[in-house]
């Protein structure tokens, strides 16, 4: 496994890979990884010749009040799980590198963009979109892959990749949770012990919600109060968002006739996390 810190450095890596015939994968992540992490490199070796991770928290994509400073860190804990991952490149570039001074270029994916967590956090998938396209540029894979946890990211990526003709393979790959059900995400390091706890509320709401569709309720209004009274019912807990939503468009949906998004945000304490399920009669 090599690493790679330079953009130039891995533009000639990638070109030599296409020279050469053979394909790239690519892994996008902020580091800290975990196992959700895991299942897209386990499943990004199985995609192509070459897997390419990066490891970027990109600054663009957090708001003036987030959390950039304090995200999670351990380049050195990544680098073993990389190995261990099979991981050909992990590409780590830096802040100035990426976005050095005089940069003014970005990326809207404008409707999508507008809807869950685009509301509460604007400006967020732009700087997602813009740091995304960047990264394909630079890497130049054939596949990517993208976790469905942020299934808003998945859809902004994929609608991107659609309407700038981009020619990447772009995957989703499912939500990994914890024994108890709850998310993996880098943020979940940020809780302590009674929020990690708190926070399986998450869960146990979208549980209920997928419990009430099978039971044949295809409203959402009701499944949406059922869904809100659990989440209300834990003191730690404040709604950012649920919603009942299209699963290509993210548009509300006040009936669910084949398939809705069942997505929510959560605050635990200062930790904001999402959840969400795909409710489907099949
Ligand atoms: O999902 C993430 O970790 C990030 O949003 C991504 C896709 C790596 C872009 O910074």
């Amino acid at each position: 496994m090599r690493l790679i810190t330079n953009i130039q450095e891995m533009r000639l890596f990638s070109s030599d890979v296409k020279k050469s015939g053979k394909t790239i994968v690519f892994v996008p992540t902020m580091g800290y990884l975990h196992d959700g992490h895991g299942s897209l490199l386990a499943k990004g070796r199985e995609l192509g010749d070459i897997l390419v991770m990066s490891i970027f928290v990109n600054p663009i994509q957090f708001g003036a009040k987030e959390d950039y400073a304090a995200y999670p860190r351990d380049l050195n804990n990544d680098l073993k799980m990389a190995e261990a991952n099979k991981v050909d490149i992990v590409f780590s570039p830096t802040a100035e590198d990426m976005y050095p001074e005089g940069f003014q270029t970005y990326l809207d994916v404008e409707r999508l963009s507008n809807h869950l967590c685009g509301l509460a956090r604007p400006g967020h998938f732009r700087g997602v979109a813009t740091v995304v396209i960047k990264l394909f540029n630079i890497i130049k894979p054939d596949t990517a892959l993208f976790g469905e946890k942020d299934f808003q990211q998945l859809l902004v990526i994929k609608r991107m990749v659609q309407d700038l003709n981009i020619g990447i393979d772009v995957v989703g790959m499912p939500i990994i949770r914890e024994e108890d059900g709850l998310a993996m995400s880098s943020r979940n390091s940020h809780l302590n012990k009674s929020e990690r706890k708190a926070a399986l509320c998450l869960f146990q709401a979208i549980m209920k919600g997928k419990d009430m569709y099978e039971s044949g309720i295809k409203d959402a209004e009701p499944i949406l109060k059922e869904v809100r009274n659990i989440i209300e019912e834990e003191p730690l807990a404040v709604v950012d968002y649920i919603r009942v939503c299209d699963i290509n468009t993210l548009e509300d949906l006040e009936k669910i006739t084949d398939k809705a998004l069942l997505a929510l945000a959560v605050k635990i304490g200062k930790t904001r996390l999402v959840d969400n399920i795909v409710l489907s009669n099949s």
